[in-house]
């Protein structure tokens, strides 16, 4: 049987969901999306043919599952006023929200509800995301295959045991995609100061960092066993890295997020 699943939210990343979802081949009439500016559900519903409505609660009521895609902000109003319609049918609900604990989610609902607490980051809009998924005891086996199934619909989806885990989560994939931004920007830079022109400095460092990824991902081999395969003896590449580790590279990335880690738990609370 199809689920029906509720989108309260309808940005940036429940339309990246949402067409994933109907890409994979979900039904359209079994999706609706709830957002409260009109232009969005019109833009929504003409792409990818879903229902759309201004009334949370008329969404969350008739869904298996309910996916809270609002700002971390629009939290505790989204699901205290979809709460009394949610209550009856207990649908799972999964929420996207950066740094909003089950806890509080819990609270606001006032039921005892199965809860998928997630953390995607920004690729996720291209497809490309990376996210981890962390399960209540509430969460059943079939509603753990729904929640994934609708997270890898925008890239890779996987769990973790442990919803502090989260935290490491977000200071990894959640927060690395500007980690990556940061090293590219350096090297175009300096590829200009070493006398490149910006548009050749930029093309060569871009696809510098999508073959290193693509390379990682595809070849079977650990990050560490292509570097050693890419550095001769003496040579260029053996120069550059051994300055990097002269300057505390290693160090830096560990102590850099470990931050990011450990402000994600100070936001959470
Ligand atoms: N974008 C990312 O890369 C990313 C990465 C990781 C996690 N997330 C999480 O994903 C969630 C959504 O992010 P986003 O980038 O998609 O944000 P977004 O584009 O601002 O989407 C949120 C949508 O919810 C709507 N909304 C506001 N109040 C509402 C209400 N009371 N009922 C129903 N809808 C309401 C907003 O409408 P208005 O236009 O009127 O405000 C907006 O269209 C956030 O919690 C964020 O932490 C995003």
């Amino acid at each position: 049987m199809t689920r029906k699943i509720a989108f309260l939210g309808g940005g940036n990343m429940a339309a990246s969901l949402v067409g994933g979802l109907v890409e994979s081949g979900h039904p359209p009439a079994a999706i609706v999306v709830s957002e409260p500016v009109a232009e969005k559900r019109r833009d929504l519903a003409e792409r990818f043919a879903v229902g759309v409505t201004a009334d949370n609660r008329e969404a969350a009521a008739a869904s298996d599952v309910v996916v809270l895609a609002v700002k971390p902000q629009d939290m505790a109003e989204v699901v205290t006023g979809a709460a009394g319609a949610m209550r009856e049918r207990g649908p799972l609900v999964v929420s996207i929200a950066a740094g909003t604990r089950i806890g509080r989610i819990l609270e606001w609902l006032d039921y005892p509800a199965p809860v998928v607490r997630t953390m995607p980051n920004t690729p996720a809009l291209l497809g490309c995301g990376a996210t981890a998924l962390f399960a209540n005891e509430a969460v059943s086996d079939e509603q753990r295959d729904a929640a994934e199934t609708i997270l890898q619909s925008a890239g890779i989806a996987l769990w973790v045991d442990d919803e502090g885990l989260l935290d490491a989560v977000t200071a990894v994939s959640g927060s690395g995609p500007a980690y990556y931004f940061l090293l590219m920007e350096h090297m175009i830079r300096t590829g200009e100061r070493l006398g490149l022109t910006a548009s050749q400095a930029r093309a060569l460092t871009l696809q510098t960092a999508l073959g290193a990824a693509r390379m990682a991902l595809e070849s079977g081999r650990t990050p560490e066993e292509l570097r050693v395969g890419v550095t001769s003896p003496g040579g260029t590449t053996a120069r550059a890295l051994d300055l990097f580790r002269e300057g505390g590279f290693g160090e830096l990335v560990e102590t850099a997020l470990t931050g990011a880690r450990d402000r994600s738990r100070e936001l959470g609370g």
